[in-house]
Protein backbone atom coordinates (compact mmCIF):
# COMPACT_ATOMS: atom_id res chain seq x y z
CA UNK A 1 0.00 0.00 0.00
CA UNK A 2 1.54 3.43 -0.56
CA UNK A 3 1.97 5.72 2.02
CA UNK A 4 2.55 8.72 -0.58
CA UNK A 5 -0.31 10.75 0.31
CA UNK A 6 -0.12 13.46 3.15
CA UNK A 7 -2.35 13.88 5.27
CA UNK A 8 -4.73 17.22 5.50
CA UNK A 9 -3.70 20.29 7.56
CA UNK A 10 -7.25 21.18 9.06
CA UNK A 11 -9.13 18.01 8.24
CA UNK A 12 -9.03 14.97 10.38
CA UNK A 13 -8.24 11.54 8.03
CA UNK A 14 -6.58 8.29 9.13
CA UNK A 15 -2.72 7.63 8.38
CA UNK A 16 -3.65 4.78 6.40
CA UNK A 17 -6.76 2.56 5.30
CA UNK A 18 -10.69 3.47 4.49
CA UNK A 19 -12.55 6.01 6.89
CA UNK A 20 -16.52 6.39 6.63
CA UNK A 21 -18.50 7.81 9.82
CA UNK A 22 -17.22 10.03 12.56
CA UNK A 23 -18.84 8.17 16.02
CA UNK A 24 -18.64 8.72 19.45
CA UNK A 25 -18.21 12.72 19.36
CA UNK A 26 -17.57 13.58 23.25
CA UNK A 27 -15.74 16.35 24.68
CA UNK A 28 -13.73 14.56 27.76
CA UNK A 29 -10.82 16.05 29.91
CA UNK A 30 -10.67 19.02 27.66
CA UNK A 31 -10.14 17.21 24.73
CA UNK A 32 -12.48 16.83 21.68
CA UNK A 33 -12.93 12.56 21.05
CA UNK A 34 -13.82 11.67 17.64
CA UNK A 35 -14.07 7.86 16.74
CA UNK A 36 -14.47 6.36 13.18
CA UNK A 37 -15.71 3.93 11.31
CA UNK A 38 -12.24 2.36 9.85
CA UNK A 39 -10.71 -0.24 7.69
CA UNK A 40 -7.20 0.43 8.76
CA UNK A 41 -5.87 -2.85 6.72
CA UNK A 42 -7.05 -1.26 2.99
CA UNK A 43 -8.28 1.99 1.46
CA UNK A 44 -11.53 0.51 1.05
CA UNK A 45 -14.83 0.02 3.23
CA UNK A 46 -14.35 -3.34 5.12
CA UNK A 47 -13.36 -5.42 8.56
CA UNK A 48 -14.67 -2.27 10.46
CA UNK A 49 -13.26 -0.79 13.11
CA UNK A 50 -13.50 2.52 15.61
CA UNK A 51 -10.57 4.47 14.57
CA UNK A 52 -9.97 7.29 17.39
CA UNK A 53 -8.32 10.72 17.65
CA UNK A 54 -8.91 13.78 19.66
CA UNK A 55 -8.10 17.70 19.80
CA UNK A 56 -8.12 20.20 22.39
CA UNK A 57 -9.37 22.45 18.65
CA UNK A 58 -10.82 20.05 16.56
CA UNK A 59 -8.35 20.52 13.84
CA UNK A 60 -5.18 19.13 15.10
CA UNK A 61 -5.97 15.81 15.72
CA UNK A 62 -3.73 13.09 17.84
CA UNK A 63 -4.05 10.06 16.93
CA UNK A 64 -4.94 7.00 19.47
CA UNK A 65 -5.02 3.24 19.19
CA UNK A 66 -8.57 1.16 17.69
CA UNK A 67 -10.87 1.82 20.24
CA UNK A 68 -13.22 -1.31 18.97
CA UNK A 69 -12.42 -4.08 16.57
CA UNK A 70 -14.65 -6.81 15.70
CA UNK A 71 -14.51 -9.53 18.36
CA UNK A 72 -14.93 -12.97 16.65
CA UNK A 73 -16.64 -14.43 19.01
CA UNK A 74 -19.04 -11.59 20.06
CA UNK A 75 -22.58 -9.95 18.33
CA UNK A 76 -19.97 -7.79 16.24
CA UNK A 77 -18.04 -10.06 14.84
CA UNK A 78 -18.46 -8.59 11.20
CA UNK A 79 -17.55 -5.33 11.87
CA UNK A 80 -18.29 -2.47 14.84
CA UNK A 81 -20.81 0.01 12.95
CA UNK A 82 -21.72 3.38 13.76
CA UNK A 83 -22.68 4.75 16.88
CA UNK A 84 -22.64 7.33 19.92
CA UNK A 85 -21.43 8.39 23.33
CA UNK A 86 -23.16 8.46 26.61
CA UNK A 87 -22.13 9.65 30.10
CA UNK A 88 -23.64 8.08 32.95
CA UNK A 89 -22.52 8.31 36.09
CA UNK A 90 -19.13 10.25 34.49
CA UNK A 91 -18.22 7.55 32.58
CA UNK A 92 -18.21 7.37 28.94
CA UNK A 93 -20.16 4.25 27.41
CA UNK A 94 -20.23 4.02 23.51
CA UNK A 95 -23.93 3.00 21.94
CA UNK A 96 -22.74 1.01 18.86
CA UNK A 97 -24.29 -1.35 15.95
CA UNK A 98 -22.93 -4.66 16.09
CA UNK A 99 -22.89 -6.50 12.89
CA UNK A 100 -23.03 -9.99 12.82
CA UNK A 101 -24.69 -11.63 9.11
CA UNK A 102 -27.87 -9.59 8.61
CA UNK A 103 -27.83 -8.87 11.74
CA UNK A 104 -27.06 -5.53 13.38
CA UNK A 105 -27.54 -4.94 16.47
CA UNK A 106 -27.03 -2.40 19.55
CA UNK A 107 -23.42 -3.05 22.11
CA UNK A 108 -22.78 -1.33 24.60
CA UNK A 109 -18.86 -1.10 25.51
CA UNK A 110 -17.64 0.83 29.12
CA UNK A 111 -14.57 3.34 28.97
CA UNK A 112 -11.93 1.82 30.99
CA UNK A 113 -9.47 4.86 31.26
CA UNK A 114 -8.94 8.55 31.32
CA UNK A 115 -7.85 8.70 27.37
CA UNK A 116 -10.83 7.04 26.25
CA UNK A 117 -8.12 4.17 24.65
CA UNK A 118 -9.47 0.93 26.51
CA UNK A 119 -13.06 -0.25 26.10
CA UNK A 120 -14.58 -3.27 27.84
CA UNK A 121 -17.49 -4.39 25.77
CA UNK A 122 -20.86 -5.40 27.99
CA UNK A 123 -21.37 -9.08 28.60
CA UNK A 124 -25.38 -8.82 27.63
CA UNK A 125 -24.38 -7.61 24.25
CA UNK A 126 -26.76 -6.74 22.09
CA UNK A 127 -29.04 -4.82 24.40
CA UNK A 128 -32.00 -5.13 22.13
CA UNK A 129 -32.55 -8.72 20.14
CA UNK A 130 -33.82 -7.45 17.15
CA UNK A 131 -36.13 -4.70 15.21
CA UNK A 132 -39.49 -3.85 16.54
CA UNK A 133 -41.77 -6.57 15.53
CA UNK A 134 -44.93 -6.11 13.43
CA UNK A 135 -43.53 -4.06 10.87
CA UNK A 136 -41.65 -4.55 7.66
CA UNK A 137 -38.31 -2.86 8.78
CA UNK A 138 -35.79 -2.82 6.28
CA UNK A 139 -32.70 -1.28 8.32
CA UNK A 140 -32.09 -1.12 11.57
CA UNK A 141 -28.66 0.58 12.86
CA UNK A 142 -26.84 3.90 14.09
CA UNK A 143 -27.61 5.61 16.74
CA UNK A 144 -28.32 9.15 18.81
CA UNK A 145 -28.69 8.95 22.76
CA UNK A 146 -30.10 11.82 25.23
CA UNK A 147 -30.71 12.03 28.76
CA UNK A 148 -34.75 13.60 29.94
CA UNK A 149 -36.83 13.34 32.60
CA UNK A 150 -33.64 11.17 34.27
CA UNK A 151 -34.08 8.65 31.75
CA UNK A 152 -32.46 7.50 28.85
CA UNK A 153 -34.10 7.55 25.41
CA UNK A 154 -32.20 6.58 21.74
CA UNK A 155 -32.96 6.27 18.36
CA UNK A 156 -31.88 3.64 16.04
CA UNK A 157 -31.98 4.93 12.38
CA UNK A 158 -33.77 2.67 9.66
CA UNK A 159 -35.96 1.96 6.90
CA UNK A 160 -39.45 0.58 6.61
CA UNK A 161 -41.08 -0.96 4.19
CA UNK A 162 -44.07 1.10 3.35
CA UNK A 163 -42.90 4.44 4.73
CA UNK A 164 -39.08 4.71 4.20
CA UNK A 165 -36.39 6.12 6.22
CA UNK A 166 -37.58 5.92 9.83
CA UNK A 167 -36.30 6.49 12.99
CA UNK A 168 -37.48 4.08 16.25
CA UNK A 169 -37.21 5.51 19.63
CA UNK A 170 -36.34 3.19 22.75
CA UNK A 171 -36.17 4.64 26.18
CA UNK A 172 -34.15 2.95 29.28
CA UNK A 173 -33.25 3.53 32.98
CA UNK A 174 -29.87 1.93 32.61
CA UNK A 175 -28.97 2.04 28.73
CA UNK A 176 -28.89 -1.80 29.05
CA UNK A 177 -32.54 -2.70 28.98
CA UNK A 178 -34.60 -1.00 26.53
CA UNK A 179 -38.15 -0.14 25.83
CA UNK A 180 -39.64 0.21 22.24
CA UNK A 181 -41.70 3.66 22.22
CA UNK A 182 -42.72 3.77 18.65
CA UNK A 183 -41.65 5.64 15.47
CA UNK A 184 -40.06 8.68 16.47
CA UNK A 185 -40.65 9.81 12.57
CA UNK A 186 -40.81 8.62 8.67
CA UNK A 187 -40.23 9.76 5.23
CA UNK A 188 -43.13 9.13 3.95
CA UNK A 189 -45.02 10.97 6.29
CA UNK A 190 -43.69 14.20 6.00
CA UNK A 191 -42.88 13.77 2.00
CA UNK A 192 -39.44 13.37 2.56
CA UNK A 193 -36.78 11.65 1.09
CA UNK A 194 -34.89 8.05 1.72
CA UNK A 195 -35.71 4.81 1.57
CA UNK A 196 -33.28 4.05 4.72
CA UNK A 197 -32.56 6.85 7.30
CA UNK A 198 -28.84 6.37 8.38
CA UNK A 199 -27.16 7.74 11.08
CA UNK A 200 -29.32 10.13 13.28
CA UNK A 201 -28.54 13.05 15.32
CA UNK A 202 -31.01 14.12 17.58
CA UNK A 203 -30.99 17.33 19.73
CA UNK A 204 -31.99 20.11 21.04
CA UNK A 205 -30.97 23.73 19.79
CA UNK A 206 -32.99 26.99 21.07
CA UNK A 207 -36.06 26.24 20.81
CA UNK A 208 -35.95 23.43 18.16
CA UNK A 209 -35.85 19.64 18.32
CA UNK A 210 -33.19 19.25 15.14
CA UNK A 211 -33.26 15.86 13.32
CA UNK A 212 -30.39 15.15 11.59
CA UNK A 213 -30.20 11.85 8.99
CA UNK A 214 -28.16 10.50 6.11
CA UNK A 215 -30.75 9.70 3.56
CA UNK A 216 -29.98 6.57 1.38
CA UNK A 217 -31.65 5.18 -1.58
CA UNK A 218 -29.87 2.03 -2.44
CA UNK A 219 -27.17 4.30 -2.06
CA UNK A 220 -25.77 6.96 0.70
CA UNK A 221 -27.69 10.21 -0.96
CA UNK A 222 -26.64 13.15 1.28
CA UNK A 223 -27.19 14.46 5.09
CA UNK A 224 -30.50 16.22 5.79
CA UNK A 225 -31.78 18.44 8.64
CA UNK A 226 -35.38 18.50 10.01
CA UNK A 227 -36.36 21.06 12.79
CA UNK A 228 -39.68 20.90 14.46
CA UNK A 229 -41.03 19.75 18.20
CA UNK A 230 -41.49 16.61 19.72
CA UNK A 231 -45.08 16.00 20.56
CA UNK A 232 -45.49 12.54 22.91
CA UNK A 233 -43.70 10.32 21.42
CA UNK A 234 -43.33 11.44 18.18
CA UNK A 235 -40.76 13.87 16.17
CA UNK A 236 -42.92 16.54 13.69
CA UNK A 237 -40.23 17.99 11.19
CA UNK A 238 -41.55 22.01 10.54
CA UNK A 239 -38.61 22.36 8.45
CA UNK A 240 -36.04 19.90 6.40
CA UNK A 241 -32.72 21.22 3.88
CA UNK A 242 -29.70 19.45 3.21
CA UNK A 243 -26.82 20.24 5.47
CA UNK A 244 -24.52 20.38 2.43
CA UNK A 245 -24.67 21.50 -1.05
CA UNK A 246 -21.60 19.42 -2.22
CA UNK A 247 -22.12 15.09 -2.67
CA UNK A 248 -19.22 14.82 -0.23
CA UNK A 249 -20.73 15.62 3.38
CA UNK A 250 -22.61 12.62 4.86
CA UNK A 251 -23.08 11.28 8.18
CA UNK A 252 -22.55 14.04 10.44
CA UNK A 253 -22.23 13.74 14.25
CA UNK A 254 -22.82 16.64 16.43
CA UNK A 255 -22.06 17.13 20.30
CA UNK A 256 -22.45 20.09 22.91
CA UNK A 257 -19.45 21.67 24.11
CA UNK A 258 -18.71 22.40 27.48
CA UNK A 259 -19.39 26.28 26.61
CA UNK A 260 -22.70 25.71 25.63
CA UNK A 261 -21.65 25.30 21.26
CA UNK A 262 -23.33 22.55 19.24
CA UNK A 263 -20.64 21.48 16.74
CA UNK A 264 -21.09 18.98 14.06
CA UNK A 265 -18.45 16.86 11.88
CA UNK A 266 -19.38 14.98 8.89
CA UNK A 267 -17.55 12.66 6.40
CA UNK A 268 -16.52 13.56 3.20
CA UNK A 269 -16.72 10.56 1.54
CA UNK A 270 -14.20 9.67 -1.42
CA UNK A 271 -13.54 6.51 -3.22
CA UNK A 272 -10.62 4.99 -4.45
CA UNK A 273 -11.03 4.17 -7.79
CA UNK A 274 -10.86 8.69 -7.80
CA UNK A 275 -7.41 8.36 -6.24
CA UNK A 276 -4.14 8.97 -8.12
CA UNK A 277 -2.73 5.53 -8.76
CA UNK A 278 0.71 6.73 -6.76
CA UNK A 279 -1.19 7.78 -3.67
CA UNK A 280 -3.75 5.23 -2.62
CA UNK A 281 -2.86 4.61 0.90
CA UNK A 282 -6.13 6.59 2.19
CA UNK A 283 -9.99 7.35 1.59
CA UNK A 284 -12.24 9.68 3.40
CA UNK A 285 -11.60 12.16 5.49
CA UNK A 286 -13.63 14.09 8.14
CA UNK A 287 -14.98 17.64 7.41
CA UNK A 288 -14.02 20.73 9.53
CA UNK A 289 -15.93 21.17 12.92
CA UNK A 290 -19.06 23.34 11.98
CA UNK A 291 -21.23 25.64 14.85
CA UNK A 292 -24.54 24.99 14.66
CA UNK A 293 -27.61 27.31 14.41
CA UNK A 294 -31.24 27.80 13.28
CA UNK A 295 -31.96 31.39 11.58
CA UNK A 296 -35.59 32.80 12.05
CA UNK A 297 -37.16 30.39 9.52
CA UNK A 298 -36.10 27.52 11.51
CA UNK A 299 -33.44 26.26 9.30
CA UNK A 300 -29.91 24.61 10.15
CA UNK A 301 -26.89 27.34 9.46
CA UNK A 302 -23.14 26.51 9.77
CA UNK A 303 -20.26 28.06 10.27
CA UNK A 304 -16.53 26.83 11.07
CA UNK A 305 -15.79 26.80 14.78
CA UNK A 306 -14.44 29.78 15.89
CA UNK A 307 -11.12 27.20 17.00
CA UNK A 308 -10.35 27.68 13.29
CA UNK A 309 -9.23 30.80 13.61
CA UNK A 310 -6.14 29.50 16.38
CA UNK A 311 -5.28 27.75 12.59
CA UNK A 312 -4.46 31.40 11.04
CA UNK A 313 -0.32 31.37 10.17
CA UNK A 314 1.02 33.70 7.65
CA UNK A 315 -1.07 36.19 6.32
CA UNK A 316 -0.57 35.57 2.56
CA UNK A 317 -3.41 39.22 1.39
CA UNK A 318 -5.58 41.50 2.48
CA UNK A 319 -7.26 43.79 0.07
CA UNK A 320 -10.37 45.34 -0.73
CA UNK A 321 -12.52 44.90 -3.88
CA UNK A 322 -14.68 47.13 -4.99
CA UNK A 323 -16.94 45.60 -7.85
CA UNK A 324 -14.54 43.11 -8.73
CA UNK A 325 -10.89 42.76 -7.98
CA UNK A 326 -7.96 40.36 -8.08
CA UNK A 327 -6.30 39.41 -5.08
CA UNK A 328 -3.06 38.01 -5.95
CA UNK A 329 -1.99 34.68 -3.59
CA UNK A 330 -0.30 31.47 -4.30
CA UNK A 331 -2.99 28.40 -3.10
CA UNK A 332 -1.00 24.62 -3.32
CA UNK A 333 -3.07 21.76 -2.95
CA UNK A 334 0.20 20.12 -1.82
CA UNK A 335 1.60 22.83 -0.02
CA UNK A 336 2.31 21.42 4.36
CA UNK A 337 -0.48 24.12 5.00
CA UNK A 338 -4.19 24.91 4.38
CA UNK A 339 -5.26 28.34 2.86
CA UNK A 340 -8.17 29.96 4.30
CA UNK A 341 -9.61 32.67 2.65
CA UNK A 342 -12.31 35.33 4.01
CA UNK A 343 -14.28 37.48 2.43
CA UNK A 344 -16.21 40.20 4.20
CA UNK A 345 -18.73 43.18 2.93
CA UNK A 346 -17.80 46.22 4.30
CA UNK A 347 -19.57 48.63 2.96
CA UNK A 348 -22.80 48.31 1.44
CA UNK A 349 -24.51 45.05 0.96
CA UNK A 350 -23.66 41.89 -1.45
CA UNK A 351 -26.24 40.30 -2.79
CA UNK A 352 -23.53 37.75 -4.52
CA UNK A 353 -19.88 36.96 -4.10
CA UNK A 354 -18.21 35.23 -6.94
CA UNK A 355 -14.83 33.78 -6.36
CA UNK A 356 -12.61 32.45 -9.14
CA UNK A 357 -9.39 30.26 -8.17
CA UNK A 358 -7.23 30.56 -11.01
CA UNK A 359 -5.15 27.42 -11.61
CA UNK A 360 -1.66 26.83 -13.40
CA UNK A 361 -1.49 23.86 -14.88
CA UNK A 362 -5.02 23.00 -13.93
CA UNK A 363 -8.57 23.83 -14.24
CA UNK A 364 -9.94 26.99 -12.53
CA UNK A 365 -12.50 26.87 -9.81
CA UNK A 366 -15.07 28.91 -8.98
CA UNK A 367 -17.23 29.37 -6.47
CA UNK A 368 -20.79 31.45 -6.08
CA UNK A 369 -22.69 32.44 -2.91
CA UNK A 370 -26.19 33.96 -3.07
CA UNK A 371 -28.50 33.95 -0.37
CA UNK A 372 -30.47 31.17 -1.72
CA UNK A 373 -27.02 28.61 -1.66
CA UNK A 374 -23.23 27.81 -2.45
CA UNK A 375 -22.12 26.44 -6.04
CA UNK A 376 -18.64 24.86 -6.69
CA UNK A 377 -17.27 24.57 -9.95
CA UNK A 378 -14.25 22.94 -11.36
CA UNK A 379 -13.80 23.70 -15.30
CA UNK A 380 -16.88 22.72 -16.79
CA UNK A 381 -17.73 20.20 -14.01
CA UNK A 382 -20.36 21.21 -11.01
CA UNK A 383 -19.40 20.09 -7.76
CA UNK A 384 -22.84 21.04 -6.03
CA UNK A 385 -26.52 20.60 -6.19
CA UNK A 386 -27.42 23.15 -7.98
CA UNK A 387 -26.15 26.45 -9.12
CA UNK A 388 -28.31 29.42 -6.67
CA UNK A 389 -30.79 31.02 -9.24
CA UNK A 390 -29.63 34.30 -10.89
CA UNK A 391 -31.59 37.24 -10.48
CA UNK A 392 -31.61 39.61 -7.19
CA UNK A 393 -32.10 38.66 -4.65
CA UNK A 394 -33.95 40.44 -1.96
CA UNK A 395 -31.26 39.14 0.55
CA UNK A 396 -27.58 39.55 1.13
CA UNK A 397 -24.99 37.24 0.81
CA UNK A 398 -23.09 37.82 4.10
CA UNK A 399 -19.77 36.50 4.71
CA UNK A 400 -17.85 33.70 3.46
CA UNK A 401 -15.15 31.84 4.19
CA UNK A 402 -13.13 29.44 1.96
CA UNK A 403 -11.07 26.44 3.06
CA UNK A 404 -8.29 24.89 0.93
CA UNK A 405 -6.68 21.75 2.26
CA UNK A 406 -4.97 18.93 -0.18
CA UNK A 407 -8.11 19.10 -2.81
CA UNK A 408 -10.98 19.42 -0.26
CA UNK A 409 -12.50 22.74 -0.47
CA UNK A 410 -15.27 24.20 2.06
CA UNK A 411 -16.81 27.17 1.44
CA UNK A 412 -19.21 28.68 4.31
CA UNK A 413 -21.61 31.27 3.63
CA UNK A 414 -22.98 33.10 6.91
CA UNK A 415 -26.33 33.30 5.68
CA UNK A 416 -26.74 30.11 3.17
CA UNK A 417 -25.88 26.87 3.35
CA UNK A 418 -22.12 25.22 2.92
CA UNK A 419 -20.30 23.16 0.94
CA UNK A 420 -17.77 20.75 0.74
CA UNK A 421 -16.50 19.39 -2.24
CA UNK A 422 -13.51 17.87 -3.77
CA UNK A 423 -11.22 19.43 -6.37
CA UNK A 424 -7.86 18.54 -7.79
CA UNK A 425 -5.19 17.18 -5.41
CA UNK A 426 -2.28 18.72 -7.05
CA UNK A 427 -3.60 21.71 -8.32
CA UNK A 428 -1.45 25.41 -7.65
CA UNK A 429 -4.17 28.10 -7.78
CA UNK A 430 -2.22 31.75 -8.46
CA UNK A 431 -4.51 34.23 -8.35
CA UNK A 432 -8.18 34.99 -7.08
CA UNK A 433 -10.49 36.76 -8.41
CA UNK A 434 -13.52 38.59 -6.47
CA UNK A 435 -16.60 39.98 -7.79
CA UNK A 436 -19.30 41.11 -5.32
CA UNK A 437 -22.08 41.88 -6.73
CA UNK A 438 -23.72 45.31 -5.22
CA UNK A 439 -27.59 44.74 -3.80
CA UNK A 440 -30.11 46.74 -5.35
CA UNK A 441 -30.42 48.80 -1.65
CA UNK A 442 -26.61 50.05 -1.80
CA UNK A 443 -25.36 49.74 -5.43
CA UNK A 444 -21.74 49.93 -4.34
CA UNK A 445 -20.23 46.89 -3.03
CA UNK A 446 -16.78 47.11 -0.93
CA UNK A 447 -15.58 43.96 0.33
CA UNK A 448 -12.37 42.70 2.13
CA UNK A 449 -11.07 39.85 0.63
CA UNK A 450 -8.20 38.31 3.19
CA UNK A 451 -6.21 35.18 3.14
CA UNK A 452 -4.03 33.06 5.27
CA UNK A 453 -1.59 30.07 5.33
CA UNK A 454 -2.90 27.51 8.10
CA UNK A 455 -1.44 24.79 10.01
CA UNK A 456 0.32 24.46 13.14
CA UNK A 457 3.04 26.62 14.55
CA UNK A 458 6.49 25.65 12.66
CA UNK A 459 9.10 24.30 15.06
C1 LIG B 1 -23.23 5.07 6.99
C2 LIG B 1 -23.15 3.61 7.40
C3 LIG B 1 -23.89 3.35 8.69
C4 LIG B 1 -23.22 2.13 9.23
C5 LIG B 1 -21.80 2.36 8.82
C6 LIG B 1 -21.02 1.13 8.50
O1 LIG B 1 -22.19 5.47 6.18
O2 LIG B 1 -23.68 2.79 6.36
O3 LIG B 1 -25.28 3.22 8.51
O4 LIG B 1 -23.35 2.00 10.61
O5 LIG B 1 -21.83 3.19 7.68
O6 LIG B 1 -19.68 1.44 8.25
Amino acid sequence: MSSARPRPTLHFAPRQGWMNDPNGLIQWNGRVHLFYQHNPSAPVWGNIAWGHASSADMWSWEDHPLALEPDPAGPDRDGCFSGCAVVPYGRPRLLYTGANGAHELPCLAEAEDRHLERWARYEGNPVIAGPPPGQEVVAFRDHSAWWADSMWYQVIGGGLQDRGGALFLYRSADLTSWQYLGIFAAAADHGLDGKIWECPDVFSLGNSVVAVVSVHDDGPLYAMWMTGEVVGHQFIPRAAGRCDSGSRYYAPQSLTLTDGRRVAIGWLQESLAELDADDRSRAGAMSLPRELSLDENGALRSWPARELDGARRKMLAAQLVEGRGTVDVTISARAAHATEIAITPIRGEAADIVMRLIGRGCANVEVRVSPDGVAVSEGSRLLTAAVPPAGAPQRQAGQVRVYCDQGIMEVYSSLAGPAAVICDRSAVYVDIEVEVGPHFNAPVCVASVKAWACGRPQG
